[in-house]
């Protein structure tokens, strides 16, 4: 009998892509979900709120944390090009596996114009959790007023982006019930 040396290819395949993601890219996903969670709700409540002690309290929290999301930002997307991925969901069709990086990589970018036009728009700096000032470019004018739309509608896009996101775990998860979300755990 001859033994065959070479690696059967699902067996080397398997090898080179894990069952989940690696502790650093879950890391990564989870700061940021839970980081947007509280930016997301604390900015809408924010833009119900009168002017007063409370509102610039809450505020400057909010600037501050997401200040360790640009931080980190960086990062995450860094990762994202140099891990190894795990290997694809087994009996999901070519054109939802596309479907699933595409919205990934629309978070990335969005994420980015959020991130961006907030800190711009920001006049007179900020402080970082009331440790040291954070300097910002631009005074308060047209510019910055734009920069707020620009905020404002990455925004709506950013939650309509999760939301799709996170229907799609549930689906998969209860639905066809291939253990998503343990790719992330
Ligand atoms: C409760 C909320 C969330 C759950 C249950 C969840 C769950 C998951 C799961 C299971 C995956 C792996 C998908 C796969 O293997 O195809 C994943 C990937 C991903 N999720 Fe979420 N997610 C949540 C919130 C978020 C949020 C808020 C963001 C926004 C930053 C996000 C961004 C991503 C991205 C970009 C990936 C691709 C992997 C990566 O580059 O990190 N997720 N998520
Ligand atoms: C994860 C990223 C971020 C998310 C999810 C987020 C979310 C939000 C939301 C939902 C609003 C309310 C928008 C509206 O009125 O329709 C808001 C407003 C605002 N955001 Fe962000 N934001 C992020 C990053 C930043 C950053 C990096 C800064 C500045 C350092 C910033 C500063 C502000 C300010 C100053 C407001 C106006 C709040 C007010 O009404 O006084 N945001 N943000």
């Amino acid at each position: 009998m001859s033994m065959n040396p070479m690696p059967q290819p699902a067996h080397a395949a398997q090898a080179a892509h894990p069952a989940r993601y690696d502790a650093i890219a879950r890391f990564f996903h989870w700061v940021f979900a839970a980081g947007i969670l509280y930016t997301s709700i604390a900015g809408y409540t924010l833009a119900q709120l009168p002017d007063g002690a409370g509102r610039d309290v809450l505020s400057h929290l909010n600037m501050s944390l997401a200040t360790v999301l640009i931080a980190l930002f960086p990062l995450r997307l860094g990762w994202s090009f140099v891990r190894t991925e795990p290997h694809a969901l087994p009996g999901v069709p070519r054109l939802q596996r596309l479907l699933a990086h595409g919205v990934h990589a629309a978070i990335y970018a969005v994420l980015f114009v959020v991130l961006t036009s907030g800190f711009l728009m920001v006049p007179k700096g900020y402080a970082f959790f009331g440790l040291f000032e954070i300097p910002t470019p631009f005074a308060k004018g047209p510019l910055t007023d734009a920069l707020f739309v620009v905020h404002r509608i990455g925004c709506a896009l950013l939650v309509a982006l999760i939301a799709v996101h996170v229907l799609a775990v549930v689906k998969h998860q209860l639905i066809a019930r291939n253990d998503v979300l343990r790719r992330m755990l």
